[in-house]
Order: C-alpha cells, then sequence, then structure tokens
C-alpha cells in the first residue's frame, strides 16, 4: 500500500534518498507516485500517475534540495489520477498521507464554509485544509497539530512541509506505521523500515498520536499534549536486505524455491530434540484458542485449527480480522488469541489485537516482519524466519507460518501427552528433512507448466476438498485467482453438489488434494461427479491412485500430517506462478493489490 518518505539534510541532496526509498517501497503495491522538495527557498511538487520511474524521469537531472517528502499512492479516496495523487498542498502546508481520514466528509464542508476550495477527491487534500486552516487561526505549528489529533478520525501517517519553517519536516501518527531514521547531519522519515535502511539502520518508531519535528541534526517526538517525549532509538537487526531476484524471472518463484531454507530457518531452534519442543509456550491452561488473520494468513489459521482439533483436542477458531474487530468474541482469561501476519501492519489484525488487549486476555503472534507495529503490540511473539517477501502474493511466509503453527500443536500435544515420545521424534525427524521431501516437489516444474497450459484460457476454476484438504485448497485458489485474474473458487468437496455443481461444464479444471486416509475416499467420489459432468480433475495426493479419468495425478510422498499442507501447496503456488506466466501478467504485482494493507 502506499509509501511515505522523507528527508533533511545539511549537506546532501535528497532527491536521491527520496526516488531510492520510493523504489524500496514498490512491492508493497501503488499506483502513483510524487514528492515535494524546498529549492532556493521555493516548495516544487512534482507527481505522476504510474511507476516511481515515471516521477523520476519527470525531475530535472541534477535537481538539488536538502528537504523534502515522497509518496507511493495506492487508491482509497478518488481516482488514479495525478491530482489526487500526494503530495497535496493547501495554502501553507503540504503533506502526504497514508491511512483514511474517516471523518474527511463532514471537516470538507467545513472548511469549504470557510472558503477553502478542494481540486482532488482525495482525503488528504481536506486533511491539508484542516492543517492549514488551524495554522492560520494559531500562528503555530504544535496548536495546529494537537487539534489536528483532537479533530481527525480515523488512521494517518503524515508527513509535512510548512512554508513559513523551510528547514523543519513534521511528522504525525495514528494507526498507521511511521518511524524516524537517525544518520549524520541528515535524518529520513519512513512508512517502513526498507526505505531508509541504505542510509541508516537506527530509527525512532512512533506511536498513536505523537507527532514530531526532524531537522537536520534533531529529531524531536512530542505527545497529543506537546510534552516531549525520550524514545528508544532502535538498531535494525534483521539481515536480508538486499534481497534481489537472483536467477529467477520473478520475485514469486524464488520465493517459492526457497521455501525448504525458509521453513527450515523458522522451525529450526524448536525441531531438534523434545526439550526444543518445549522452548515453545505451554498452551496448557487455556480451553479455546482463536486465531485473527487476513488471507494468505488466515488460511494458515485454518491449517493450525484442524492440527489443533484433530491431534490436541483443543477447540479452536479463525477469524477474519476484518468481521473479528466488529463481533461478539466471547473472550475470557481461557482463551489465546493468535494473531498471523507477514508484513505486522496489517491495519484490521492490528484493530483486532487491540480489542484482545483491552479485555486484557493473552495474544500470542506469528509474525514476519520484526519490530512491526503487531510484533510490537502481542504479549509474545514468535518470529517466522521467511525473509523479506518482495511478491505481493504470499508464498513462503505461509509456508513459514503453517510450519510454526504446526510445531507448535506439535508441542501442545507432547504437553499435553496426547503422543507417545517416539511418534512426536518420528515427526520431528521429518521436519529436520523438510529439505529432501521438498526438493522433487520443487523440480517437478515441468508437470506444473503443463497444467498450466491446459488452464490458462480457462474462465472458472474450482478447489476442492475436505478437513485440512479444504483448508488448501482455499489458499490454492486465491493464489491462481490474485495472479493470473482467473476466477476460481474453493468449495468443501461435500457441499458442491448444494449448488456450485451446477457451474461445472466440459473442461472445467477442479483441483483437489486427497491426504487424508480416512476421508480420501469420499472426496475421490466427489472428483468423479464432476468428471461425469465434464471436468478436468487434477489431484494431490499420496495415496498410490491410478486412474486414467484424472487428467492429472501428482504424487507427493507420505509424511505426518503435521508436514503434509507443506507438500500440497507448493504445486497450488507453482501451477498459479505457470498459469499467470502464460497469461502475461504482471506476477510480483498483480493489479489493485498490495502488500501491505495498511488501511481498513
Ligand atoms: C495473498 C496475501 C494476502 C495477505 C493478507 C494479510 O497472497 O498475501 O492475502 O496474506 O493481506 O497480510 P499480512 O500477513 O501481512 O497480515
Amino acid at each position: 500500500m502506499s509509501g511515505i518518505v522523507g528527508s533533511v539534510s545539511a549537506k546532501t541532496n535528497i532527491i536521491p534518498i527520496l526516488l531510492n526509498g520510493l523504489k524500496s517501497l514498490e512491492y508493497r503495491g501503488y499506483d502513483s507516485a510524487g514528492l515535494s522538495y524546498i529549492k532556493d527557498g521555493k516548495l516544487i511538487i512534482n507527481k505522476v500517475k504510474g511507476r516511481v520511474k515515471d516521477l523520476e524521469n519527470n525531475i530535472e537531472k541534477g535537481t538539488y534540495s536538502n528537504i523534502g517528502i515522497a509518496h507511493t499512492r495506492w487508491a482509497t479516496h478518488g481516482k488514479v489520477n495525478e491530482t489526487n495523487a500526494h503530495p497535496h498542498q493547501v495554502g501553507k502546508i503540504t503533506i502526504v498521507h497514508n491511512g483514511i481520514i474517516e471523518n474527511c466528509n463532514k471537516l470538507k464542508h467545513k472548511l469549504e464554509d470557510k472558503g477553502y476550495i478542494f481540486k482532488s477527491e482525495s482525503d488528504t487534500e481536506i486533511a491539508s485544509g484542516l492543517l492549514d486552516y488551524y495554522y492560520k487561526k494559531y500562528q503555530n505549528i504544535d496548536k495546529t497539530i494537537q487539534k489536528f489529533i483532537k479533530k481527525v478520525d480515523g488512521s494517518y501517517a503524515i508527513c509535512m512541509l510548512v512554508q513559513d519553517y523551510p528547514d523543519t519536516i513534521y511528522v504525525i501518527k495514528k494507526d498507521s506505521p511511521l518511524i524516524i531514521g537517525k544518520g549524520q547531519d541528515v535524518n529520513y522519515i519512513a512508512s517502513d523500515v526498507p526505505a531508509i535502511l541504505k542510509y541508516t539502520k537506527k530509527y525512532y518508531i512512533l506511536e498513536d498520536y505523537e507527532y514530531g519535528k526532524i531537522t537536520n541534526n534533531d529529531i524531536t517526538i512530542y505527545d497529543k499534549e506537546g510534552n516531549i517525549i525520550n524514545k528508544e532509538l532502535k538498531e535494525y537487526q534483521g539481515s536480508d536486505l538486499t534481497s534481489d531476484k537472483g536467477i529467477y524471472e520473478h520475485y514469486m518463484l524464488k520465493e517459492i524455491m526457497e521455501q525448504s531454507t525458509t521453513i527450515r530457518q523458522t522451525i529450526n531452534p524448536y525441531i531438534n530434540t523434545l526439550e526444543d519442543l518445549l522452548k515453545l509456550p505451554d498452551l496448557t491452561k487455556y480451553t479455546r484458542i482463536d486465531i485473527i488473520a487476513c488471507g494468505t494468513a488466515m488460511h494458515a489459521g485454518l491449517v493450525a485449527k484442524y492440527l489443533f482439533e484433530e491431534y490436541t483436542n483443543t477447540k479452536c477458531e479463525v477469524f477474519l480480522a476484518s468481521e473479528y474487530r466488529y463481533q461478539n468474541n466471547f473472550l475470557t482469561e481461557k482463551v489465546l488469541s493468535i494473531f498471523i501476519s507477514q508484513s505486522g501492519e496489517t491495519a484490521d489484525t492490528l484493530a483486532a489485537l487491540k480489542k484482545v488487549k483491552e479485555a486484557k486476555c493473552d495474544t500470542l503472534g506469528i509474525v514476519n516482519v520484526k519490530e512491526s507495529s503487531i510484533a510490537r503490540a502481542l504479549n509474545k511473539v514468535l518470529y517466522t524466519e521467511a525473509g523479506t517477501e518482495i511478491a505481493v502474493a504470499s508464498t513462503k511466509a505461509y509456508t513459514a507460518q503453517v510450519a510454526l503453527l504446526s510445531v507448535l500443536a506439535l508441542s501442545h500435544a507432547y504437553r499435553k501427552q496426547i503422543f507417545k515420545e517416539e511418534k512426536i521424534l518420528k515427526i520431528l525427524n521429518e521436519f529436520k528433512n523438510i529439505d529432501s521431501i521438498l526438493k522433487p516437489i520443487l523440480e517437478n516444474t515441468k508437470t506444473y507448466e503443463k497444467i498450466a497450459t491446459e488452464i490458462y484460457t480457462q474462465h472458472d476454476v474450482f478447489y476442492i476438498g475436505r478437513g485440512l484438504d479444504y483448508a488448501l485448497a482455499m489458499e490454492g485458489s486465491l493464489k491462481l485467482k490474485e495472479i493470473s485474474y482467473i476466477h476460481s473458487e474453493a468449495y468443501a468437496a461435500g457441499e458442491l453438489k448444494h449448488g456450485t455443481i451446477s457451474l461445472i461444464t466440459k473442461d472445467t479444471p477442479v483441483f483437489s488434494s486427497a491426504t487424508n486416509k480416512h476421508i480420501n475416499a469420499k472426496t475421490i467420489s466427489n472428483l468423479k461427479e464432476v468428471i461425469s459432468r465434464g471436468a478436468n480433475c487434477y489431484l494431490i495426493t499420496d495415496e498410490d491412485i491410478k486412474d486414467d479419468s484424472f487428467k492429472q495425478i501428482i504424487k507427493i510422498q507420505k509424511v505426518s500430517m503435521f508436514l503434509k499442507p507443506l507438500l500440497v501447496m507448493i504445486p497450488y503456488q507453482l501451477i498459479a506462478y505457470y498459469t499467470a506466466k502464460l497469461k502475461g501478467c504482471d506476477i510480483d504485482k498483480p493489479r489493485n493489490l498490495a502488500k501491505s494493507v495498511t488501511v481498513e
């Protein structure tokens, strides 16, 4: 989603800093870009519909400035065009903004009554107008910002230039991430750490309702009453910063191919001995586990639900964060709420987490990005070690989440003495051999490419399964639709004939996995029903099935249920990838999607 970069320096040109920062945030998804800087005392704004490269081409070579703010916009209010792109200038105030101003209509009418005229459809222009109005009224920046915080509903990370103070960048934050990077005679602002890592690893994290003033040699942060706050200066510890595509054509392919490494890195601390397994949190005091997440992360939660309920006899519910935050959740101190997020910045997941914390109930997180907003708000966090995921469609983060949750469920089963030690050790041994187990599946690319040639012209594709295989069907279906734009749906296999089977016609592709010997026969009967109606069925299974009526059977190794999701998902990911490639889609940046969904 939208990205913010800002910089103010004593002697370096900040234009390349702004452009490099925007480039490093590109993977998050955006549709227009812009910046504003001060040159010879004059404020200049440059914005384009399109890519950061287009913005760069629009700026005269050698342009020099010591202070500026920049933005990539993922449209929320108003169409994708240059007028709606940021920065927005009203009077003496110029801002870039991430988030949504929820009461912008009311504010707009009030400002229009006072004579303000707005050019764009953007809520950011209204925010800029409101700041200008208070600035003119109070002639005082602190009072202006404090009043703004009181009057505005919604979420905002704002970076602001004020005409009368050409040496200072102002920042304001609520419910949308913002950090301030500290350098030597130069300081930085960004919505996300990668934007500044080329220049500094030291940064402050702004919390909700805080604001700051940044010059080339000073960073001062205030609470909403205007009291100065002494903040801890953080130092980025992560690696994997110069993530590039290597030999691969797309980040998505690279990220799929590195999954045995990322899974191993994630679970390694917990799988070598039985004692290692006990390093994971003790969940025995809870009678119910709630899992809350969005999209693919929620699908990882569905796998965990299956494992917790089937193998640890613990009730587990999975919720979409966007629903959870507005419903009655029946929380007690016996409920553990687990939040799953790759980015650690998803607005709905963060809001749901705040709700659980307000109820004073325990939280645990499975998060990929260290020091992200969600990671910081949790009581306890277990990190997935998937490294930076650049492709918008999540692959290696999902399998890392699934692997970590599987090991967590296994440790719970061990603590509850549901499994004998030998059985646990056998499963741990399989996890230790994950590289060799996944290798043939990752290398089977010819099969996936062939399947892609058979489905890429289709309009509708179905994914079905029972139990764990249904949870996997949901993620398989999402992968295909988000990157190939082919309509696809996932159904519980037994549900098809209650309506959806009417959509099956000649050659409709239907994918399924059958990995549970107790119910495989039922799933296969459901597949036979669609084959009878002309469907082309593709089956991923660990059983020896010889049946010519299937278009393709993808055989995977027999392993414990705790590992099966990992084996099934890789073919689903690669089939989606090769299908999107045949269709010529922008695989790493699918239309309309953003990597980090920081608005509701
Ligand atoms: C799909 C995808 C999304 C994310 C969802 C949650 O491939 O990546 O569905 O899983 O937006 O994002 P995080 O995990 O960052 O909270």
